[in-house]
């Protein structure tokens, strides 16, 4: 039985050693010492020992239970250790490696240029309104003495939502919203986006960007009007910027006109860029008509005062010198860093 037992243990110190995993050794732990392991098989015949044999063998059991027992748990402790190495290894960061490069963004041309404008009227005194895309008719064309069968409404192919709410096709409405809620003085801009039902092409978008301006006050004249657009210009396209204004019609304005810049590529002699012209236009103002003023509660009696709209796409196209809109709406990255 000795022999037996010396045998067990030789064999599983071999296996013990030959192990690599904690389940391996947790299945030698069961096939020897188990409660129907090998070593606990040969204690149970103890019995059968003499009385004299029985307390030697009993001992030298027991005691190689106890080296198999510190065995195992040393050959834990060392492959636990040697999975967290190896955990550590294969977890290890390489901070030596090239990062990941974020792409850095720019502001859109439209943001700057019309960060420009808000910056060169705010210069003058103007602050800056907001208002709702989703508009009222009557703020959109009634107010503006635009009523339900003028012609001119023709000329703005308006997304209606119901036959009272709409998409504004300008930024004039405005106008009627800063008037009701604000008496005079009134001097404000209103840049926004703008809706018309037309196709996309070169030149056209379904959406695109206007900046309304309203003054309004005491004694003012056609002369403020012109004075504050020509200043407004030379800003933007610098001190020697040649205006000229010409008659137009706009039912919201009395008198009506629209201003337009000397060509500054052929100064004046025409060229491709303002289409022979000599002239590009800039925008559309007038004098507030009486009934607009009478329409917000404004007595035209007593307070007068001027308007104008401007179409911000034109004038980001001219500045980066981009002959198709679309490019501006298409957010390629690669285009804008062109043009930056
Ligand atoms: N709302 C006009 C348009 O979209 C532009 C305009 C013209 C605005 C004259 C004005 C103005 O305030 O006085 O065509």
């Amino acid at each position: 039985m000795k022999n037996q037992i010396n045998a067990v243990l030789e064999k599983a110190l071999q296996q013990l050693e030959a192990a690599t995993s904690q389940a391996e050794l947790e299945e030698i732990r069961v096939k020897i010492l188990g409660k129907k392991g090998e070593l606990t098989g040969i204690l149970k015949q103890l019995g059968t020992l003499s009385a004299q044999e029985r307390p030697v063998i009993g001992q030298l059991a027991n005691e190689v239970r106890t080296k198999l027992e510190g065995k195992i748990s040393e050959k834990m402790t060392e492959i636990k250790e040697s999975a967290l190495l190896q955990q550590l290894k294969d977890e290890k960061i390489d901070v030596t490696m090239p990062g990941k490069r974020n792409e850095l963004g720019y502001k859109h041309p439209l943001t700057t240029v019309l960060n420009e404008i808000k910056d060169i009227f705010i210069g003058m005194g103007f602050s800056i309104a907001e208002g709702p895309e989703v508009e009222y008719d009557y703020y959109n064309f009634e107010a503006l003495n635009l009523p339900k069968d003028h012609p001119a409404r023709d000329t703005q192919d308006t997304f209606y939502i119901t036959d009272n709410i709409l998409l504004r096709t300008q930024t004039s409405p405005m106008q009627v919203r800063v008037m009701e809620k604000q008496q005079p003085p009134i001097r404000i801009i209103a840049p926004g986006r703008v809706y018309r039902s037309d196709e996309v092409d070169a030149t056209h978008s379904p959406l695109f960007h206007q900046i309304e301006g309203l003054v309004i006050d005491k004694g003012v004249t056609m002369g403020d009007l012109k004075g504050t657009l020509e200043v407004f210009a030379k800003r933007l396209y610098g001190e020697d910027a040649v205006v000229r204004f010409r008659p137009h019609h706009f039912p919201f304005t009395e008198p009506s006109a629209e201003m337009d810049i000397q060509c500054f590529s052929c100064q004046g002699k025409g060229c491709r860029l303002c289409k022979n012209e000599g002239w590009i236009e800039i925008l559309g103002c007038g004098m507030v008509h009486p009934k607009v003023l009478e329409n917000c509660g404004i007595d035209p009696e007593e307070y007068s005062g001027f308007a104008f709209g401007l179409g911000l796409e034109r004038i980001v196209m001219r500045r980066y010198n981009i002959d198709d809109m679309r490019l501006l709406y298409e957010n390629d990255m690669k285009f804008f860093k062109s043009i930056k």
